[in-house]
């Protein structure tokens, strides 16, 4: 059994009752175990400004930091107005800066969305993947999960009981597990060249 995995989660919403937030935490319960999982609350982000990216503010050092520590990324992501929040947006910004210091080169991201719309942020994730993956992260292909009429989908714990969905986050984190597995490799094999 494979251990020791590092596993941020980034919900991209502040709001308290966040679905989104709540779905990685379900997520997390559905890793190997002794997985270490850590969730980013991304309120303390400031905006972005360019001015100061060499030098910006704790927060985002701090997130930088924890994704450069983790094993795989995991992305919860509502939709606003047929998009990804902004809010995530300017995060995922500050993380690019500078140019070569962005560590989301070669990590691996599971990104999915719930929504309480009938299309389930599907539009939102179509448009985080592009970005991500002009990042140079390794966004994990499929299974797409996008949870549709999200409010009916948690019990009253928070519990996720969509069996379809739950499925389908199983073959999603196991294929992020196995492409996490494939780069720690071939970091060390290139070590050794
Ligand atoms: C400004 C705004 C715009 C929204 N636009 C969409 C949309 O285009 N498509 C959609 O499916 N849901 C839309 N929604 C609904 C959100 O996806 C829904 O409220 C979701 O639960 C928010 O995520 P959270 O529970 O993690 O905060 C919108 C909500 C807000 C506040």
């Amino acid at each position: 059994m494979f251990r020791g995995l590092n596993v941020l989660g980034i919900p991209g919403s502040l709001r308290k009752g966040s679905f989104n937030r709540l779905l990685i935490k379900n997520a997390f319960m559905m890793l190997p175990e002794g997985s270490n999982a850590i969730m980013y609350d991304i309120s303390a982000i400031p905006l972005f400004n360019q001015d100061l990216e060499k030098d910006p503010p704790e927060s985002v050092r701090d997130l930088k930091e924890k994704i450069r520590a983790s094993d795989i990324v995991l992305i919860s992501t509502p939709e606003y107005n047929h998009s990804y929040s902004r809010v995530l947006k300017n995060a995922i910004d500050w993380i690019s800066r500078p140019y070569t210091e962005n560590p989301f080169v070669s990590k691996v991201v599971a990104i999915f969305s719930a929504s309480t719309g009938s299309v389930g942020g599907s539009r939102a994730q179509e448009h985080l993947r592009v970005v991500l993956n002009a990042l140079g992260a390794l966004v994990v292909p499929r299974p797409e999960v996008i949870l549709v009429n999200t409010n009916k989908k948690f019990s009253s714990e928070g519990k996720f009981i969509d069996p379809v969905a739950i499925e389908l986050m199983r073959q999603l984190l196991k294929e992020a597990v196995k492409l996490a597995i494939a780069v720690k490799e071939a970091d060390k094999v290139l070590q050794k060249i």
